[in-house]
């Protein structure tokens, strides 16, 4: 095994190179529908509107497709671990149906956008499987087939698969696809500025004034006129509702490595036993696949990175031989309480205000199938599934009250925890080359990172979002909050919301 030749990097951004970034936005606007975040689920709503005539300009805080979706393992499937199961149990068969109708009409229609802009982007055909080892489970996988097959979908129950070892049971669902993410949303962004839609990168949104039309302010201190406004931004950055206390971020690992076209899998594979383990491998140099495994999920700022690693590491190696990493990367995702993603108007929000979020894990089929759901709402209609996906939803509160209370007692914990004196000490002589840790500095928590160099950066240890205390991720170097998952660079500033100010500097 060779893990330490690996960049650091997701595989996507380093095969889907950006150029030049697209300009900052330096002067007051007016447009029709304004897009926060450039990621699958804005980019594809500003496409959709786009298509459907009305003017658009997406605002990005950082590059476009280098995000959330610059991360992702990149499966275009409708089978979504276990979800199928649960939703015929909780909110009925009815909704299983629009769940899988809705999600395999996102996935036909990027397909059609792959054929109609003849995007090159190692699109795939591939089956889907959700599998478990443990006998005990496999009760589950059979209930899980049957509803999914009972939702419409080509599903059926196996016990071999094309995994190098035994699975105790399956399930399979038939049709489904994979791509590069980067090549497929690149092509995208291009295509939309050719029919009219404004990009902006760098372009961070710090304000929205509710009204007719909104207003959004950017931290450059310019304003944006909008009729509507989307917020794409993974975990939304305005949140009236109080939608936070229903999502919890998660993150989780990845590492890629080549092997022999003959010896790859063929398929989409995840399961949901150890911390969850997914499998899928792309095409690569030589004729060679790309293995990309991922798993170990964590709570952004909990436990030990590099270990995580490690285990991920060992997990593939014993289950696929020797391999020679040559990429890993970490990707971030927010789970809803009752496993649906929010799509629609923003609870509390003016009428012209919609946001898209907690995908699941599942964002490329879900970020596609928001941005023609938003597109429709704004357009006047409702398809079908619209009240499935309605953030405003009350009826599963219920229902939702177990996951809602476990993630409400992880945030309560570091919302008083992190507020209390003596929470976390230490000296600054203890934080070693590349590490970083909170110390109390003037009665203040602050957030130490020690460079290669030895040179140190102090920044404010309280998140900017709601105060929790951040804590250090080593292997990626960022300052992360446990409580909604906001990320900083060792500098302070923004790397993921929802904060949108940075960690103030501190001089220690
Ligand atoms: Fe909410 Fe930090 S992300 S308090």
């Amino acid at each position: 095994m060779n893990t330490f030749a690996a960049e650091q990097l997701s595989y996507w951004i380093a095969t889907a190179p950006q150029g030049e970034p697209r300009p900052a936005l330096e002067r007051d606007i007016t447009v029709d529908v304004a897009v926060i975040g450039g990621g699958i689920a804005g980019l594809s709503t500003a496409w959709e509107l786009a298509r459907s005539g009305r003017g658009v300009a997406v605002l990005e805080a950082g590059r476009v497709a280098a995000g959330v979706t610059g991360h992702t393992t990149a499966k275009l499937s409708v089978l979504h671990t276990l979800v199928y199961e649960r939703l015929r149990r909780t909110r009925g068969p009815e909704a299983a149906r629009l769940y899988a109708r809705s999600q395999s009409q996102a996935l036909r229609h990027a397909a059609a956008i792959v054929d109609e802009l003849g995007i090159d982007c190692d699109w795939e055909e591939a089956d889907a499987f959700t599998y478990v080892q443990d006998a005990a489970r496999t009760g589950e996988l059979r209930a899980e087939a049957e509803a999914a097959r009972e939702a419409g979908l080509p599903a059926d129950y196996v016990t071999e698969t094309d995994l190098p070892y035994e699975v105790a049971g399956a399930v399979r669902v038939t049709g489904q696809a994979q791509f590069h993410p980067r090549k497929y949303l690149l092509a995208v962004a291009d295509e939309l500025l050719r029919q009219g839609a404004e990009i902006y990168e760098h372009t961070r949104v710090t304000g929205l004034k509710e009204g007719e039309p909104c207003r959004l302010t950017t931290e450059a201190g310019v304003t944006v006129t909008a009729r509507h406004v989307v917020v794409a931004t993974h975990y939304p950055i305005f949140d009236r509702a109080l939608l936070f206390t229903r999502l919890s971020a998660r993150r989780e690992l990845v590492w890629a490595a080549p092997v022999p076209a003959d010896q790859a899998p063929h398929g989409m594979f995840i399961t949901p036993e150890k911390g969850t383990r997914s499998v899928r491998t792309a095409p690569y140099e030589d004729g060679q696949r790309l293995l990309i495994v991922t798993g170990e999920h964590f709570t952004p700022g909990a436990g030990d990175v590099e270990a995580r690693f490690e285990r991920l590491a060992d997990w593939a190696v014993e289950h696929f031989g020797k391999l020679d990493f040559t990429h890993r990367w970490a990707t971030q995702d927010n789970d809803s309480t009752d496993s649906v993603p929010l799509v629609g108007p923003l609870p509390t929000a003016g009428r012209h205000t919609y946001v898209a979020t907690g995908f699941g894990g599942w964002g490329l089929s879900t970020g596609i199938m928001a941005g023609r759901l938003l597109t429709e709402l704004i357009n006047g209609r409702e398809p079908e599934w619209s009240g499935l996906y309605d953030p405003r939803r009350l009826g599963t509160v219920v229902r939702e009250a177990p996951a809602f209370l476990k993630h409400q007692a992880n945030v309560a914990r570091h919302f008083v925890g992190d507020r209390l004196p003596n929470v976390s000490g230490g000296s600054t002589d203890d934080i070693a080359p590349g590490d970083g840790a909170v110390v109390l500095t003037g009665g203040h928590h602050s957030a130490v990172h020690r460079d290669d160099e030895g040179q140190l950066h102090a920044v404010s240890a309280r998140c900017t979002h709601l105060g929790c205390l951040v804590a250090f991720n080593r292997p990626e170097r960022a300052w992360e909050c446990p409580c909604h998952g906001s990320r900083f660079d060792t500098e302070g500033n923004v790397v993921q919301g929802p904060a949108t100010r940075p960690l103030e500097r501190r001089d220690i």
